[in-house]
C-alpha cells in the first residue's frame, strides 16, 4: 500500500535535489496532498528504484551496487551507540504498532463473533446486522490479504536509522542528521539558519524544544538546563544528536540578516595563499568557543588586532565571505591586489603571518538567498565569485533548487582563479550550469553575460544573483530588467 511522505524525505530516497521534485509537482507530475507525495507516484516516476521483492533485503543487507546502497554506504555512520539507540528505539515503535495491532484484532473478531452470536439467535434475522456482518468479514479478508512491502517503506526505515530525520516546528523545515554530526551542525550543514552563540555547549542559545523522539547527549557541556526546562523537553543542539530515527524539534530560525547578531571575534591566520598573481585566499580560523554566526553571501570587516572598527582606522577592510555558513569556525576570502588598500597591501606584502590574530566586526549586507524553489543563475564578475560561492555552497546545502547556472566574467588578468571548483560543481552536479567569459572591459563584459542569460533561460522563471564592480553589476540588472526579469527576482552585491 502506498504511503505519503514529505517531499523532502521523497528527495532523499530517490536521490534527487528537491527542488527537481517540485518542479515535477509544479509541472503536474506528481500529486500533492497535504504537502505529502505518494511513494506509489514517485515509483512511477523513478522505476528505477523499484528493486525486485524477493532480492531487495539482500541487496541491502550486502549494499551491492544498486543505487540505494551506494547511497547508504556513501553515508557516515553515527556512533555505535548512538546507532544502537535509533535501532532500539525503531524496535520499540515496531513494537507498539505490532502491540496496537494485536489489540485492534482481537477487537474486530471479537465483535464479528458477537454479531454471528446474534444472528444465531435471531434466525432470518436483523438486515442490517446482515450488511454489517459482511461488510465487516470483506474488510477483514481485505486487511488480512497478504500486499506486497513498498520498497520505498523499507528503504526509508534504513535511511532513518543511518541519517535520522529531524522536522523543526514551526517552520516545516526538515534536515538529516548524518555520521557523528551533533543536532546544530547537521543543521548548518543543511544550509538552515539555526540560532546558536558559542557553539560549545556554554551560552544556551541554541536551547529548543524537543517535541517527539529523544536526543543523545554527544559532547559536554557546561549551559545548566534548570530542571523546569528539563522537564520541558528542552535540550541544547551543539551538544546533542538525534537518538531516535525520527525527532521533531521546536525552535526559531534566522528569517534574514536582521535576525543575526553583530559580533566581535579576534580570529586567527591560518593561511595566506596564492590563488593567482593578483589574488590571495585569506583563510582565518576563530576560536572553538566564538564562531562566526552568519549567513551566506554576507560580508565581515577585517582589522589588525587592536584596530577599531572605524572609518579613520587605515587597516580596516570589509570583504565578503568565500565560505559556506555551515563551517563557521574556517573562514575564506579572496583579496585582490590593490595598491589603495592597506589591509590588501598587508596581505600581499606578507605582513600576515599565519597564526597572528585578525579582528573580525559583523556580518553586513543584505545579498543572502531569498526563500525561494526557482532555478538560480548567479553572475560574478572578478571576486565578486567570492559572495556567489557562498550562496552557491548554501543552495547546494538548502537543496531545493531545481536548477543552478553560474556565469563567471574575468576583467583582470588574473582570470577565473577557481576554475576547478566551478568544473568540479559542473561535472558532479547534473543541474549545475557553468559558462566563463573574459572581457578587459566590465560593462561590455556585463553585455556579454546578458545575451548569453538570454539564450540560455530566457523562457525560465529564475532568481539572479549579480557580484562584481558597479559597471558590471549595473550593467547586467538593466538589462535583465530590459529582457523581463522583475526587479524582486534580482539581488546584487556592488564591490
Ligand atoms: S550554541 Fe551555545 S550552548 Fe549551544
Amino acid at each position: 500500500m502506498a504511503q505519503w511522505i514529505t517531499v523532502w524525505r521523497a528527495a532523499q530516497l530517490v536521490g534527487v535535489p528537491r527542488g527537481v521534485l517540485q518542479q515535477r509537482v509544479r509541472a503536474g507530475e506528481i500529486a500533492l496532498a497535504d504537502g505529502l507525495v505518494s511513494t506509489q507516484a514517485l515509483l512511477e516516476l523513478y522505476p528505477q528504484m523499484q528493486l525486485e521483492q524477493s532480492g531487495m533485503l539482500e541487496r541491502v543487507v550486502h549494499i551491492k551496487e544498486d543505487a540505494f546502497g551506494r547511497r547508504v554506504r556513501e553515508r557516515l555512520l553515527p556512533s555505535q551507540e548512538v546507532l544502537a539507540q535509533r535501532l532500539f528505539h525503531q524496535g520499540q515503535e515496531m513494537a507498539d504498532v505490532q502491540r496496537h495491532l494485536q489489540r485492534y484484532h482481537a477487537l474486530v473478531i471479537g465483535l464479528r463473533d458477537r454479531i454471528d452470536a446474534l444472528l444465531l439467535q435471531t434466525p432470518g434475522g436483523d438486515a442490517s446486522l446482515r450488511i454489517l456482518q459482511r461488510e465487516l468479514n470483506e474488510g477483514l479478508a481485505r486487511a488480512l490479504a497478504t500486499e506486497a512491502v513498498d520498497p520505498l517503506d523499507v528503504m526509508d526505515d534504513i535511511l532513518k536509522v543511518v541519517a535520522a530525520q529531524v522536522t523543526l516546528r514551526p517552520s516545516g523545515h526538515q534536515f538529516a542528521v548524518e555520521g557523528h554530526d551533533t543536532l546544530l551542525q547537521a543543521g548548518l550543514k543543511s544550509g538552515l539558519a539555526l540560532n546558536y552563540g558559542c557553539g560549545n555547549g556554554s551560552c544556551g542559545m541554541c536551547k529548543v524544544r524537543v517535541i517527539a523522539g529523544e536526543v543523545a547527549k554527544v559532547m559536554p557541556f557546561d549551559y545548566p538546563l534548570s530542571e523546569a526546562e528539563k522537564r520541558q523537553g528542552y535540550t541544547l543542539l551543539c551538544a546533542h544528536t538525534a537518538a531516535s530515527s525520527e525527532l521533531t524539534l521546536e525552535t526559531l530560525e534566522a528569517g534574514g540578516p536582521a535576525d543575526i547578531p553583530q559580533q566581535q571575534i579576534v580570529a586567527t591566520v591560518r593561511a595566506v595563499r596564492e590563488l593567482a598573481p593578483d589574488t590571495r585566499l585569506l583563510h582565518l580560523q576563530t576560536p572553538r568557543t566564538n564562531r562566526l554566526r552568519f549567513l551566506a553571501g554576507q560580508s565581515v570587516t577585517l582589522g589588525r588586532a587592536g584596530s577599531a572598527a572605524t572609518a579613520g582606522d587605515d587597516v580596516r577592510a570589509t570583504h565578503p565571505i568565500a565560505s559556506c555558513p555551515c563551517d563557521d569556525r574556517n573562514l575564506h576570502f579572496y583579496i585582490p591586489r590593490d595598491g589603495a588598500s592597506a589591509f590588501a597591501r598587508m596581505v600581499f606584502d606578507g605582513l600576515l603571518a599565519v597564526g597572528s590574530p585578525l579582528n573580525l566586526w559583523g556580518p553586513i549586507g543584505e545579498f543572502v538567498l531569498a526563500d525561494s524553489n526557482r532555478p538560480l543563475v548567479f553572475a560574478a564578475c572578478d571576486t565578486g565569485f567570492a559572495p556567489i560561492k557562498s550562496l552557491i555552497e548554501h543552495a547546494l546545502s538548502l537543496d531545493a533548487s531545481p536548477s543552478l547556472s553560474l556565469y563567471w566574467l574575468a576583467t583582470r588578468s588574473d582570470g577565473h582563479f577557481q576554475a576547478n571548483q566551478c568544473r568540479a560543481w559542473s561535472e558532479a552536479l547534473d543541474a549545475f550550469e557553468y559558462a566563463a567569459f573574459s572581457e578587459l572591459d566590465p560593462a561590455a563584459g556585463a553585455a556579454q553575460v546578458a545575451a548569453a542569460i538570454r539564450a540560455d533561460q530566457f523562457d525560465i522563471d529564475c532568481d539572479f544573483y549579480l557580484a562584481g564592480p558597479q559597471a558590471f553589476v549595473e550593467g547586467l540588472g538593466a538589462a535583465l530588467l530590459a529582457a523581463g526579469v522583475p526587479a524582486a527576482q534580482m539581488r546584487s552585491e556592488i564591490l
